[in-house]
């Protein structure tokens, strides 16, 4: 399979809802009876701007919900958006394991009956799965919650279709994956096709209400910051009797780089993100370091990293991140001003601004569970009002950064934004994807050892 394409000969499926046995993981055998995958690559949905005006051509003007990667957050993206916006339908579902799809029918049956038009053809497994929502003329916004891996040559190929786009972060771990989120971009641009991202600290009240203030000049004008994510371990799905080592690696991706792209990219790129925002662009360079104490034999991740961002001016960020078990958690943001500081917690911490004299002059709360459902009001309403939402480069430039910091940490050397964005060969996606295809050994990065590519 290579990423652009990926094969429909694969056939990458799985035969039950057990994801604790091979056999109810993933299988090579016969194409999924249910997928059809033809017309991918073509403006395959109701012309967006025909939806947009109500003059879709179908006989509903609702928006249709195609989800691709029916996990924890795939679910969670469903019912923010289910919540918030009204005359949605669910209509197609796809994930590596057609047990993932049943469960996530079964929430929207349960949750949402107004919502529920899924008919078991329409729920589709394996790696090829995706072709099919994206092949469905009825499906109008796709969301993407897969293994980030996947991400930029999912949202390239569902901007190609004429889809809306919701699509989780990140959004590439790698510089290859950057270009084609760059281009996807500009695609939907000139399509008129809509793409939020899950950055839903943007739209946070207390990040929203702490960002302005240092606009207006709150804390004068800005120095540095330190932003850290430091929390317990994560998740280590083991081997199953029999799989191959793509589908054990499908199965724990948050361990393989080019999969998740390490903690710094998967989890951080939330509060890299924050930093990009405040300081009003990516960094110039990073330089880092890290290592790992705690990780399964096998996990490519490190578990901490720390890393100097350095931004226009002269301004360092200063980075941290963490997945220790039983070390103390910090998620959260300090920027530092000529005349105050500003405290930015992460989830539902809150923000606040103190002057020199440490009296604070401002605080203001934010609630995250608000915020995960205010990017998808926003996304259907830019749809239906017809000035589509398109915030992919952000997103991009925020992976992108989080990238460069493991870059830096993995190799040990000093990395530019120039660099990554015009110089880097680095593309982690393999070649020829499939269930038996051979990956090459992983290993963990050493710096020294690591090359800069
Ligand atoms: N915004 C947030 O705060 C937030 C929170 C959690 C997770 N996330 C992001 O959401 C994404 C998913 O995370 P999760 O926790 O739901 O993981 P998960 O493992 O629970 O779910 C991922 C699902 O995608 C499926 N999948 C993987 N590759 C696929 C492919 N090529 N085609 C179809 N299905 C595929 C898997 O089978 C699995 O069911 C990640 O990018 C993660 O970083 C974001």
């Amino acid at each position: 399979m290579t990423r652009r394409h990926l094969k429909e000969e694969v056939a990458l499926k799985s035969v039950g809802s057990d994801n604790r046995n091979r056999r109810g993981f993933l299988q090579v055998g016969a194409a999924a009876a249910a997928v059809a995958v033809t017309g991918v690559g073509k403006p395959a949905t109701a012309d967006p701007g025909a939806l947009r005006s109500g003059k879709s051509g179908r006989s509903h003007d609702s928006i249709n919900i195609g989800l691709v990667g029916c996990g924890g957050r795939g679910k969670g993206a469903l019912k923010d958006n289910l919540t918030v916006n009204a005359n949605m339908r669910v209509i197609a579902l796809a994930d590596l394991q057609l047990g993932k799809c049943e469960s996530a029918k079964k929430l929207v049956e349960t949750e949402f009956p107004e919502a529920a038009a899924i008919k078991d053809s329409d729920m589709h497994e394996g790696l090829d799965a995706y072709k099919a929502i994206l092949g469905n003329k009825d499906v109008d916004l796709v969301i993407f919650a897969t293994s980030p891996g996947f991400r930029p040559y999912h949202i390239d190929e569902a901007v190609d279709a004429g889809k809306h786009v919701f699509a989780e972060k990140p959004t590439c771990v790698d510089p290859a994956g950057y270009h084609v989120c760059v281009a996807a971009h500009e695609k939907a641009r000139a399509n008129g096709t809509a793409i939020v991202t899950g950055t839903q600290y943007r739209r946070q009240a207390n990040y929203i209400g702490a960002v302005n203030k240092i606009r207006d000049g709150a804390i004068g004008n800005i120095v540095s910051a330190t932003t850290r994510y430091c929390a317990g371990g994560v998740w280590y799905r083991p081997r199953l009797e029999n799989m191959t080592t793509v589908e054990y690696q499908l199965l724990n991706w948050m361990h393989f780089i080019w999969l998740s792209g390490d903690q710094i990219v998967e989890q951080a790129v939330h509060n890299i993100d924050a930093m990009n925002w405040v300081m009003g662009s990516p960094p110039e360079s990073a330089y880092g370091s890290g290592g790992r104490f705690t990780r399964q034999q096998d996990s490519q991740m490190w578990d901490n990293m720390a890393v100097d961002y350095v931004y226009p001016g002269d301004r360092v960020v200063s980075f941290m991140c963490r997945q220790i078990p039983r070390t103390k958690s910090d998620n959260g943001n300090v920027i530092y001003g000529t005349k105050g500081t500003c405290t930015i917690e992460a989830m539902n911490g809150g923000s606040r601004i103190v002057d020199r004299n440490g009296n604070q002059v401002w605080a203001q709360e934010g609630n995250i569970a608000d915020a995960y459902k205010q990017e998808h009001k926003d996304l259907v309403d830019s749809i239906r009002d017809a000035k589509p939402i398109v915030e992919l480069l952000d997103t991009a430039n925020s992976s992108l950064t989080a990238v460069m910091g493991r870059m830096a940490c993995y190799t040990g050397q000093k990395v530019t934004w120039d660099f990554v964005t015009q110089e880097s060969k680095l593309d982690l996606f393999p070649k020829d994807l499939r269930a038996d295809s051979s990956l090459p050994e992983p290993g963990h990065a050493v710096p020294g050892k690591t090359q800069l590519i």
